[in-house]
């Protein structure tokens, strides 16, 4: 039998995590050969629900699942950690500004990118879903100096899916069937699904459905789509979320087949300015990923792209009190 991997997953007592730890002790990130270690981490006030969640996880009998470990803080949580998925954040609350939610998170993600940097493994993989999570994993990433810039991603896969789901129900077409789509910048509303090179059964999808449809109804479909499963849910996507981290970390690990979509450390492709976590094209081998290069964008696409870098570059300095001076980038990739 395997070494277990050791993966911790931060809000682990909330709605996504209650998707997610099933699906990662069952094997679907890893696969059934390989055994884990699960160490749960939330808030103080969590622990009882959380207690409950492993009760749970205890009673599906997974093979794979070699032990479960519970934590109140993250410099324990995080010991020796070979993933993270970074789940748990400050919601906001009543009265609460934009500016005191960027502020409240970037304490929590300044705490949580030291404690990996002092605790986990030194070739830990990192994903933050817990919003913002383009800027939350900035603020991690800049406060771990040992770790590389390439360790810390954020998760733009549930609008790529999502884009996914969009096109395949308009050209009626599978989802294995259609490749080369991007979601490009922050996982908010600015977002842009981009879809210049994407293909369908080996087509062009520009050829195929309306610019109209496309920009007025796609678009905004997929920018919005977490607030309106809110509105018929009554509660923010959670399975599909959970689905999305298990995605985005297994193909990170294990390769991906196709371009997929990854807010990383930019390295100035794109004219995105380097240091941001944006979203780009990435492709994954061998446990790295990459930017793929050379990907088209149209006039439309170009400016899209700028917004996005605009409005990265307004939450970083909301919390440039908490970035620490900027190291030099190391992507090893
Ligand atoms: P939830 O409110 O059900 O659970 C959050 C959990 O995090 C709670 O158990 C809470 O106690 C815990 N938590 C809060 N602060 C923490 C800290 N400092 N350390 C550890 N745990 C902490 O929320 P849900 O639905 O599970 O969503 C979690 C986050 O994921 C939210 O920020 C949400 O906006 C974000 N999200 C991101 C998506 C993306 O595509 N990037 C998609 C959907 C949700």
């Amino acid at each position: 039998m395997k070494k277990p991997l050791r993966i911790a997953v931060t809000g682990a007592a909330g709605n996504i995590s209650y998707t997610l730890l099933f699906k990662l002790a069952a094997g679907e990130f890893l696969g059934v050969d390989q055994p884990i270690a699960l160490q749960l981490v939330d808030i103080p006030q969590g622990m009882k629900a959380l207690k409950g969640v492993a009760m749970e996880l205890l009673d599906c009998g997974f093979p794979l699942l070699a032990e479960i470990s519970l934590h109140d803080n993250p410099e324990e949580g995080f010991k020796d950690i070979d993933y993270a998925f970074l789940v748990g954040s400050r919601p906001r609350g009543p009265g609460m500004e934009r500016a005191d939610l960027m502020a409240a998170n970037a304490e929590i993600f300044a705490r949580q990118g030291k404690a990996l940097n002092d605790f986990a493994n030194p070739a830990v993989r990192v994903l933050v879903v817990g919003n913002p999570c383009n800027t939350n994993a900035l603020i991690a990433q800049r406060n771990a100096p040992d770790l590389d810039s390439s360790q810390f991603t954020a998760m733009t896969r549930l609008d790529h899916n999502r884009t996914i789901g969009q096109l395949g129900q308009k050209l009626g077409v599978n989802p294995m069937g259609l490749t080369g789509l991007v979601v490009w910048g922050n996982h908010s509303p600015t977002m842009y699904p981009g879809l210049e090179n994407a293909e369908a059964l080996g087509m062009d999808v520009l050829d195929q459905i309306e610019d109209d449809w496309y920009k007025n109804t796609m678009i905004p479909t997929v920018q919005k789509r977490g607030a309106e499963i809110i509105g018929a849910r009554g509660a923010s996507s959670a399975a599909s979320a959970a689905q999305a981290a298990l995605d985005h970390m297994r193909d990170w690990a294990l390769g991906s087949d196709d371009i997929v979509s990854m807010a990383v450390y930019s390295d100035g492709s794109y004219n995105v300015p380097e240091g941001l976590i944006f979203s780009f094209p990435c492709i994954c081998q061998f446990g790295n990923w990459k930017i793929v290069q050379g990907m088209e964008l149209s006039d439309f696409g170009v400016a899209a792209v700028q917004a996005n870098v605009d409005e990265l570059q307004g939450e970083m300095d909301m919390v440039k009190h908490l970035l620490p001076e900027s190291k030099p980038a190391q992507v090893k990739n």
